[in-house]
């Protein structure tokens, strides 16, 4: 299948077997991890939509699931400012829950440092952060992070939900960008 997006794509970082083979050693990890307790997953949105919806099929105990979304990085700019706005809010409390935050890629930790420390303050019972990529070279805050798909170079990507200017979150690998590539920048 050609998904068009071989004009901005340098590489293939990660292939589909390699991503799948990944998400499911991760399922089953959480799984064992959380055996017996009561597990919500936070999506972030859109970023994670595709690492979660495969997670959770490989995740083989009961659990739930809550997405937040917040103000993402502007088209065509691909800094972290470290302000971050909250779009869209949980939809339960999440006191006396385990919960997991899933997330697509942790570059410089803004995000996950503003979220983990408002959600700290909703009383979890545990919170912890899986995410599928690590970008360390590029931290700026330091987070602890429990579950790493792969560490990977500072280097931008995009691919199984990760964007390139809005599109080809839909494919199935992850590719590294074509130096200077851009979506129809405006
Ligand atoms: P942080 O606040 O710098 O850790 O930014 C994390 C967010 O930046 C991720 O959730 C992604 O939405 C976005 N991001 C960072 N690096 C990349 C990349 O290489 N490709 C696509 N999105 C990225
Ligand atoms: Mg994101």
């Amino acid at each position: 299948m050609t998904y068009q997006a071989e004009g901005y794509l340098a590489e293939v970082l990660l292939t589909e077997e390699q991503i799948q083979k990944r998400v499911a050693e991760l399922g089953a990890q959480i799984s064992r991890d959380y055996a017996g307790q009561e597990l919500l997953l936070l999506g972030i949105l859109k970023g994670s939509v595709i690492f979660l919806s495969d997670l959770m099929r490989r995740i083989t105990i009961p659990h739930q699931v809550d997405f937040l979304a917040f103000s993402s990085y502007t088209k065509g700019v691909r800094e972290s400012t470290g302000v971050v706005r909250i779009l869209k809010d949980l939809d339960e409390p999440v006191a006396g829950k385990n919960l997991l935050i899933v997330e697509d890629i942790i570059d410089t930790g803004h995000t996950l440092n503003y979220l983990t420390q408002l959600l700290q303050t909703r009383n979890p019972v545990s919170l912890k952060i899986c995410t599928l990529l690590n970008k360390t070279a590029r931290r700026v805050i330091d987070i602890p992070v429990d579950y790493v798909g792969f560490d990977i170079e500072d280097k931008y990507v995009f691919g199984y939900g990760l964007d390139l200017d809005q599109v080809f979150r839909n494919l199935p690998f992850i590719g590294v960008v074509k130096p200077g590539a851009g979506y129809s920048r405006d």
